[in-house]
């Protein structure tokens, strides 16, 4: 089918030659951990967009049974062909598994698809394909029966670093890339996207070790071969091949890998996050209604709660989730490292937050219970991070970084004051009704007395 969609055409371009090798990658494992997502149940009818080569449709064909029905839509002949060619090979215990080429964006031309009449729909390892998710995942909705699920996954921020980095310099040169990963933060922005497209968001989980190597790191040096696998050979070669669009990729390449080095490393993260919600009473009229050829209304890009950073400029970062209520430390490390009476901080998930530059960013520890960070030109402190208990998966920013313009909603207020055995003689508490320890609640305190004098 020749789409009229600039997004189609680029992912059959992007699929068209992978489609021989692509059942010899990372994806025949994936499909089969996204699949047991599922719970598919026998006699189910489920619809599998960007299907591909049928890794997960044959999964799920196989759950439902021959009783059952399962569809697979792809718009990339190649990868198609494969599914094809499996169905045809397995015969008739494949009777109930029907594909169709079309745009997954545009279903209405797809005739023998109809509304409303799928039990189950699944979207693996396509989503950040689309500039828009949330539009995309209301257009598939409304395919789904009153009750039934959709299952959609969003790559990790630090997953395929150079895919990021490609997508950011693209956007400053106004040079289209084939995915749209930024708005992917966390699994608080996958559980934003399918909310906004009207849905009851049943769970949100990640799953790590996606391809198999979990994390890796990159040195600073490793910027130039990564722009060379990338960019002048990888799958945007054609829109850099200009000598001149391809020397400023080269300049923008390295600020961004630059800015994404912790320490002088690039950390990549194997993960992604996978997301099921329900079409329940209440949403699925407003959502077929407003996704009639509509656009959702803004995303996922406009989420960020508030952003922040140091005095001189170097650090910035922002949180695509609502902090915690906040925490006057009054430790004697506290005092000293921020030069002042106490320091408040509040916690975000780590997965919420963003670096968007980093390169003073230098960590401390001063004790085994906890890592700081702060900036190393212009000595802000940023963040704190407890290493045990269950608290690593948070962050605690100072509140002083944040700029509190940016806030959105309403500013936290005081849980607690902490570690009060160390006060400053000079420090009058306020009235604020906050319950006060000597040194942390009862949940913090036994393992900080473990692990830490002063925190
Ligand atoms: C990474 S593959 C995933 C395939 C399969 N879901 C799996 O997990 O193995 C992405 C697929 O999305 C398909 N795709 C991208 N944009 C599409 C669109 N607009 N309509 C239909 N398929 C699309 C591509 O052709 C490709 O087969
Ligand atoms: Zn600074
Ligand atoms: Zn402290």
């Amino acid at each position: 089918m020749a789409s009229d969609s600039q997004q189609a055409n680029a992912a059959v371009q992007l699929y068209e030659a992978r489609s021989g090798e692509y059942d010899g990658t990372w994806h025949v494992d994936f499909t089969e951990r996204f699949a047991a997502q599922l719970n598919i149940k026998p006699g189910q009818r489920v619809l599998d967009l960007a299907c591909g080569t049928g890794l997960l449709t044959f999964r799920e064909a196989d759950a439902v049974g021959s009783k059952g029905k399962v569809v697979g839509v792809d718009v990339t002949p190649g990868m198609l062909a494969q599914a094809k060619a499996k169905k045809q090979r397995d015969g008739p215990n494949y009777d109930h598994v029907e594909f169709f080429q079309g745009d997954i964006l545009n279903l209405r031309a797809i005739d023998g698809l109809k509304e409303n009449s799928f039990d189950v729909i699944s979207v693996a390892s396509a989503l950040v394909l689309f500039p828009d998710p949330a539009a995309a995942i209301k257009h598939w909705t409304q395919y789904l029966k009153e009750g039934g699920i959709i299952a959609v996954d969003s790559t990790h921020p630090r997953n395929l670093v150079s895919g990021i980095v490609i997508e950011r310099i693209g956007r400053k040169l106004g040079i289209s890339v084939p995915y749209h990963r930024d708005w992917s933060q966390s699994e608080d922005s996958l559980k934003r996207v399918l909310e906004a497209a009207g849905l009851q968001v049943e769970k949100v989980t990640t799953i790590d070790n996606q391809a198999g190597y979990g994390r890796r790191y990159y040195d600073f040096d490793d910027a130039d071969d990564q722009f060379v696998s990338h960019v002048i050979v990888g799958i945007s070669r054609d829109k850099f091949r200009d000598p001149e669009i391809r020397k400023k990729a080269h300049t923008l390449f390295l600020e961004e890998w630059n800015n994404l080095a912790v320490n002088g490393k690039v950390e990549e993260v194997d993960a992604v996050f996978l997301g099921v919600a329900r079409k329940t009473k209440l949403t699925s009229p407003t959502a077929s209604a407003q996704s009639n050829g509509a656009k959702a209304q803004a995303p996922t890009n406009t989420e960020v709660i508030f952003t922040g950073g140091c005095r001189c400029g170097n650090i910035k970062y922002s949180s695509t989730s609502p902090p915690s209520q906040i925490t006057h430390c009054h430790c004697r490390a506290c005092q000293q490292v921020s030069g002042s009476s106490y320091l408040p901080f509040f916690e975000i998930p780590t997965t919420a937050l963003t670096y968007h530059s980093s390169s003073t960013l230098q960590t401390l520890k001063l004790s085994d219970a906890a890592i700081r960070t702060f900036c190393s030109s212009c000595g802000t402190p940023i963040s704190m991070v407890y290493l045990h208990g269950g608290w690593d998966k948070r962050t605690s920013l100072t509140v002083g970084s944040v700029d509190v313009g940016t806030f959105k909603g309403e500013f936290p207020g005081t849980k607690q004051h902490i570690f009060l055995r160390e006060k400053a003689p000079w420090t009058v508490l306020p009235e604020d009704g906050a319950p006060r320890y000597e040194t942390a609640s009862e949940a913090q305190a036994g393992y900080i007395e473990k692990y830490s004098k002063t925190v």
